[in-house]
């Protein structure tokens, strides 16, 4: 049984019809690991074609994304663009899914001993692709369980202050609300804009707020209401020519955007792979650079806690769920197969144009920065007049697309947002819209 080589299978086509695929997929306990492994390499097989046909074409829509889209698993018809909650999975990902759950049911002294080796060419293959070294790198739950290591361990006493934006997740306001209520650290809310103008005007709004008390800013680098792209990197450099940490929530940011730890500078970076990678639930990723990891404790500690080197330390979380951190690396392997640059070429340009059309609209206000370095897929917008909710029905109703309502009535952040992953097309986009205006026409 070769399981450690699953793409050593050259095959021409994708080996089976949908229809047959779904067979599989019902009668997955009795899937043999050898049919597994001859369906992604058919998978990967058709991405290094289409990349070759296609390799000097950028293919804005059409035959290229149309062929990707076929290697995710979606109810017939349904347009997934709320992925920013949770996103679907490419097939590559549920094979190995079923492939390692199969294996850890039915011999799991076999699992035992084979885990641990693939688990580390997970974190590997992980390092890689967000530019940071595989001792940097913990292989999470999710980002609400990487920031909670983080402010868990960092040692701060009564009075050291924390900066947060006005925009945060609770995942990343309510860890610092326990630290502030057990130890006494003090909060600090910082206004961000709906949108900031440049990031000057980001980085300047933390800047005034910084005192000689300040000592961890921790803010999203995805921000979930607004879809503002932080400016970490020169909010980093603005940081810690202060000796101050950056913490950063980037939720949505692996598999979304062509991510580089060592360019980004940043001090701790979690995220859900979960939303844009195409990877299960229950696996998440942080980040701890290198020069950082003395001054972070291990929350959870079992064996390796004081001993391991590295990341390693930071997840001596006993047995775990290892078909998922395995189906992980094959969530990588699938983008890498297309490449992270051109897919996140594909979603700005997607969300780009869905802003151009949605400005035609009258009345329409956009909570999303145009700039393409302070945003990316999600895209948010209001409509005076016009009741948000009535709008995530109709696209729902009429064409099956998934959108959903973020932010507060109150705190005037209420929006619709919209992701715009590789597998949502241009016409999707267009059908969108045209709910949009026609439920803005009747206002
Ligand atoms: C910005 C942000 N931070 C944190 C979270 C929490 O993510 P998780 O549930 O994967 O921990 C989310 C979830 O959508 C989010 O959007």
């Amino acid at each position: 049984m070769d399981i450690n080589n699953p793409k050593g299978i050259l095959i021409h086509s994708d080996g089976l019809s949908r229809r047959d695929f779904v067979k599989y997929l019902l009668a997955g306990s009795t899937l043999s690991v050898a049919a597994l492994n001859k369906l992604n390499a058919a998978v990967y097989q058709s991405i290094t074609s289409l990349n070759q046909k296609y390799i000097k074409d950028e293919s804005p829509d059409g035959i290229y994304w149309d062929a990707l889209q076929k290697h995710f698993l979606f109810q017939d018809g349904i347009v997934m663009m709320n992925n920013g909650t949770i996103g679907p999975m490419p097939k590559p990902v549920f094979n190995t899914l079923i492939k390692i759950f199969k294996l850890q049911v039915t011999n799991p002294y076999d699992c035992y001993n084979f885990i641990p080796g693939k688990k580390e060419e997970v974190r590997t293959k992980l390092a890689k692709f967000i530019g940071a070294s595989p001792e940097e790198v913990v292989i999470t739950r999710n980002t609400t369980e990487g920031i909670n290591f983080v402010v868990n361990g960092l040692d701060l006493k009564e009075g050291d202050e924390v900066l947060l934006s006005n925009m945060e997740h609770p995942g990343g306001i309510c860890p610092w609300e326990l630290k502030a209520k057990r130890y006494g650290v003090i909060i600090k809310e910082v206004e961000i804009g709906l949108p900031p103008k440049s990031t000057e005007e980001f980085v300047d709004s933390f800047r005034k707020a910084i005192t000689p008390k300040t000592k961890v800013i921790s803010i999203s680098h995805t921000v979930y209401i607004s879809g503002l792209i932080s400016p970490v990197k020169e909010l980093c450099q603005m940081a810690h020519d202060k000796g101050i940490l950056v913490l950063a929530d980037s939720a949505h940011g692996i598999g979304m955007l062509d991510l580089n730890m060592k360019e980004l500078g940043v001090d701790f970076f979690a995220t859900s792979p979960y939303k844009w990678l195409g990877a299960s639930t229950g696996v998440g990723v942080l980040y701890v650079r290198k020069e950082v990891q003395d001054k972070l404790w291990p929350t959870i500690a079992s064996s390796g806690w004081n001993t391991n080197e590295g990341a390693r330390k930071f997840e001596t979380l006993g047995q775990r769920a290892d078909a998922l951190m395995i189906a992980l690396g094959e969530a990588v392997d699938f983008q890498d197969a297309i490449g992270k640059q051109r897919i996140e070429r594909r979603i700005k340009s997607l969300a780009g144009y869905l802003k151009q059309e949605l400005k035609k609209i009258p009345g329409v206000k956009l909570h999303t920065s145009e700039d393409p370095y302070l945003s990316g897929g999600l895209t948010a917008f209001s409509i005076a007049g016009v009741e948000l909710q009535k709008i995530v029905d109709y696209v729902r109703e009429k064409y099956n697309i998934v959108v959903r309502t973020v932010g507060s009535k109150e705190k005037g952040t209420y929006g619709i947002r919209v992701s715009t992953p590789i597998y949502v097309s241009f016409n999707h986009v267009d059908m969108f819209v045209k709910g949009v205006r026609y439920l803005t026409s009747r206002r």
